[in-house]
């Protein structure tokens, strides 16, 4: 049974996402139980240090139909007859000729099947991945989005009511991860290896900055960036486990105290994680520890469902189909979509 406290779709809603390197189908039912969820991150880039546009496209392009196959397999549905209530796709924001190849992949099967199509901010879409939790988020909730493209706080009073109390001025957090990663000769996606190097550091070994404590929910990972490759240049004796851990913990701690300050400030019930970051594991820890002291929610969403995932976009395209209906088939991938646009 569903634990949503909130109108959605009760069918099942297949959701589509692939608007950066992740070509991700699932099947989900009332907008919350996951019946198959298949990700199939592109190996292509790692070479290049990071995502190159052309070649995601591509690589969507001739995976996308296989890894709809198998997902509907997966969850028992028949390629032929399927039985669903609607097909929800990422539109945006993301890679244009990677949106692309979902959102016309969306729209073929929609007419061949007769079934209606849902298009799905995708930031909207990683908000949503909480309602896949057995313990769902309560609101008002403080939700901390942060991956490859963005660092966003933001005040969710309910599905569909967002505002956006705080951001980053420059890298997203995810991208600090990467850049940092790049810069310490480790792979890409920069932020899992990070995080295998910090298991084996000091976190307290470099005191990197923790930039912006000025009372605003505004981020900055720029400088911290470059305070890393700085020290990492002048003391190639210290060891890069120390130094990831050190930035890890400088990135996590900031994170954190910058969620639980909004939390208090605009009388949130609850705390909640989002974004492929949000798969990391220091941030999951102190975000959970310190939530709790405060006597806050704390809704961490499953690794699996913090990085791009088809999951997220359907139950996102459950509710959006009970409350806003279908979308036309003339929908478009709208590359710069923004949150503020969801309503
Ligand atoms: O949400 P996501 O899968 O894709 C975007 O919408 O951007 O996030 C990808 C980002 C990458 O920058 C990746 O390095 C980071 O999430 N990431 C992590 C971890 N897993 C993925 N960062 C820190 N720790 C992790 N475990
Ligand atoms: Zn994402």
């Amino acid at each position: 049974m569903a634990m949503n406290s909130y109108p959605v779709a009760s069918g099942l809603i297949l959701g589509i996402e692939t608007s950066c390197d992740e070509t991700a189908v699932a099947v989900v039912k009332d907008g919350a139980t996951i019946l198959s969820s298949v990700i199939n991150s592109q190996q292509v880039h790692a070479e290049f240090g990071g995502v190159v546009p052309e070649l995601a496209g591509r690589e969507h392009e001739r995976r996308i139909l296989h890894v709809v196959k198998q997902a509907m397999s997966e969850a028992g549905l028949d390629m032929h007859k399927p039985k669903l209530e609607a097909i929800a796709v990422t539109m945006g924001p993301g890679l244009a000729g990677a949106l692309m190849v979902g959102v016309a992949a969306a729209k073929g099967l929609s007419l061949a099947w007769d079934v209606p199509l849902v298009g799905v901010n995708h930031l909207e879409g990683h908000l949503f991945a909480v309602r896949l939790e057995k313990d769902p988020v309560t609101y008002p909730a403080v939700m901390l989005l942060v991956s490859g493209g963005h660092t966003m706080l933001v005040l969710v009073e309910k599905p569909g009511r967002y505002k956006v109390i705080g951001q980053s001025l420059d890298d997203a957090a995810g991208e600090a991860f990467d850049k940092v990663a790049r810069f310490l000769g480790l792979s890409y996606p920069g932020g899992p290896e990070i995080e295998r190097e910090a298991e084996f550091g000091d976190p307290t070994a470099v005191r990197f900055p923790r930039a912006l404590r000025d009372g605003s929910f505004n981020f900055s990972f720029s400088g911290l960036k470059t305070a890393v490759v700085s020290f990492a240049s002048k003391h190639p004796d210290v060891e890069v486990a120390d130094i990831a851990a050190s930035f890890q913990e400088a990135v996590a701690e900031i994170l954190v105290e910058k969620t639980l300050n909004a939390a208090s400030e605009f009388g949130a019930k609850c705390v909640a994680l989002a974004g492929g970051v949000g798969a990391n594991t220091r941030l999951r820890t102190l975000l959970a520890e310190r939530g709790h002291e405060l006597d806050l929610g704390v809704c961490i969403p499953s690794r699996m469902n913090c990085t791009d995932n088809g999951a997220m976009i359907a139950a996102a395209g459950a509710w959006r189909l009970e409350n806003f209906g279908p979308s036309e088939l003339s929908i478009a991938a709208y590359p710069s979509l923004r949150l503020e646009e969801c309503i």
